[in-house]
């Protein structure tokens, strides 16, 4: 089958599989051509809590985006598009070192980014995403907080919560950590006039050298309204879709050959039209108790995230 006979026959099997197809912005172009509803982390996590009548879900990302609609809508069939497309930053933190700080700092709130797994999800508070990193950690009763795993989100929310105590561990993004100073200097030398907008996961000397700092939707929503062209340092789903969106506008990749999350590009069409027969990608089984301590985090973010 062409690109066109497949993409035809995917939206045909999401009908006959009653399947609701939901995929990150930084999935490739193509996949978010078929899905049914696209947008960053917490757009999905809203998207998954007030799940419609559909009894399948195929999430095209990675794992623990899989793992939240499985914990939010339990009687639904949840499938990952990908068996292997996993967020290294997930893994980063053993869930026994957040249950061993727990025991010797009771007094201690312990927020966890969404990118992180289930199991460390349920030895947490709540979690945040990007995008509401700021407004949560700001309004949590606790004066002290522990932030995991990504360093430079913590240390991002802590410039903006003074007022709180942030500790912060050793966890990062390897795909916008991997973002140099060196490489800003040399996309604003090829760039004069371009703002440069960047995900709180780069590196803090990357992000004080930038002019707009924000999650997925916020960067794209800066760049709508921007008048100048702008350079854009997260994951290339974001330029793709506003290069897409706005053809006649000035929209850049900063450093194009490492702002690509290889785990987000695993999946491919292919993938997606097995997937959507039951031949492809991984059906998520959480355990139930398991399932209902992750899922207080999650409450939690959607109460405060609002
Ligand atoms: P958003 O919360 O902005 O969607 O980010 C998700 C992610 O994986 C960032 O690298
Ligand atoms: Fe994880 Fe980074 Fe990829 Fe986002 S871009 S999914 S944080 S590895």
């Amino acid at each position: 089958m062409n690109t066109t006979e497949l993409k035809q026959a995917i939206i045909q099997a999401k009908k006959e599989t009653d399947t609701l197809v939901l995929a990150h912005t930084y999935q490739a172009p193509e996949i978010i051509d078929i899905a049914d509803i696209t947008g960053d982390s917490f757009a999905l996590s809203k998207a998954a809590a007030k799940m419609t009548d559909k009894k399948r879900v195929l999430l095209c990302g990675v794992r623990f985006m899989a793992d939240t609609v499985k914990i939010l809508s339990p009687e639904k069939e949840v499938v990952l598009s990908h068996k292997s497309a996993t967020c290294p930053m997930a893994e980063q933190i053993a869930p026994e070192r957040v249950r061993a700080f727990r025991e010797e700092n009771p007094d201690v709130c312990v927020c966890a980014y969404i990118n992180t797994s289930t199991e460390l999800k349920a030895e947490c508070d709540v979690c945040v995403t990007s995008s509401t990193a700021v407004k949560i950690v700001s309004s949590l009763p606790s004066q002290k907080v522990l932030f995991i795993p990504d360093q430079n989100l913590g240390g991002y929310v802590a410039k903006f919560v003074p007022e709180k105590e942030i500790i912060l561990w050793d966890g990062c993004c390897p795909t916008h950590h991997s973002v140099s100073v060196k490489d800003v200097l040399d996309a604003k030398a090829k760039h004069p006039g371009a703002k440069i907008a960047v995900h709180p996961e780069c590196r803090k000397e990357v992000v004080d050298l930038c002019d707009f700092i924000g999650s997925t939707s916020e960067i794209i929503d800066f760049c709508k309204n921007c008048e100048e062209d702008v350079l854009i340092a997260t994951e290339r789903g974001v330029c793709d879709k506003l290069s897409r969106d706005y053809p006649e506008r000035g929209f850049y990749q900063l450093a194009p050959n490492k702002l690509v999350c290889p785990n987000m590009k695993m999946t491919t069409l292919e993938n997606v039209y097995k997937a959507l027969l039951g031949e492809f990608g991984d059906v998520i089984e959480i355990e139930e108790e398991l399932r209902l301590k992750a899922k207080r985090s999650i409450d939690n973010m959607l109460k405060y995230g609002g």
